[in-house]
């Protein structure tokens, strides 16, 4: 199995609504493929680990990368896993800014969220503890 961690930034034309219809089809679709993760938006930013089998996560990587509502984006890593680390969600999102302000504070020093900053391990830790507070 593989992991990938990346981040981007939204672009101004998505709206709230807009999310809410890319997760709902998000979910959809990863749960056909039994791929699993978790999504943070916060700060303009998002941060995303999807994990599940090679090809699929390549595929839906390659997917991701020409989406228009996102730009910049940066691979933080990917990795061979044996576990799941977001075997609870297909796709668990988070963009209360409260909680990820505090976890990036204690976690790293520092206040803003600012994901291209983290590396891999960084990032799927901070990913992994927000999966608790959804
Ligand atoms: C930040 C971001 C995260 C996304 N995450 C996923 C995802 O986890 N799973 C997924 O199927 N599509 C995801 N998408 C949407 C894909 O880019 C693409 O629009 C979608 O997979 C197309 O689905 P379809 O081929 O069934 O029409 C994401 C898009 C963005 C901008």
């Amino acid at each position: 199995m593989k992991q990938l961690v990346y981040t981007s930034i939204i672009d101004t034309s998505v709206d709230f609504e807009e999310i809410h219809r890319l997760l709902t089809k998000a979910v959809e679709n990863n749960k056909k493929k039994s791929i699993t993760g978790m999504m943070v938006y916060s700060n303009d930013y998002f941060l995303q680990c999807i994990e599940g089998e090679a090809k699929d996560i390549d595929e839906l990587f390659k997917k991701i990368v020409k989406d228009k509502r996102h730009y910049d984006i940066k691979l933080l890593g990917k990795k061979d896993i044996e576990k799941r680390y977001f075997d609870e969600w297909n796709l668990g999102f988070i963009n209360n800014s409260k909680y990820i302000k505090k976890l990036i504070e204690t976690k790293t020093g520092v206040k803003e969220f600012e994901p291209y900053k983290f590396d891999y391990e960084n990032a799927r830790d901070i990913l992994y503890k927000l999966s608790f507070m959804i």
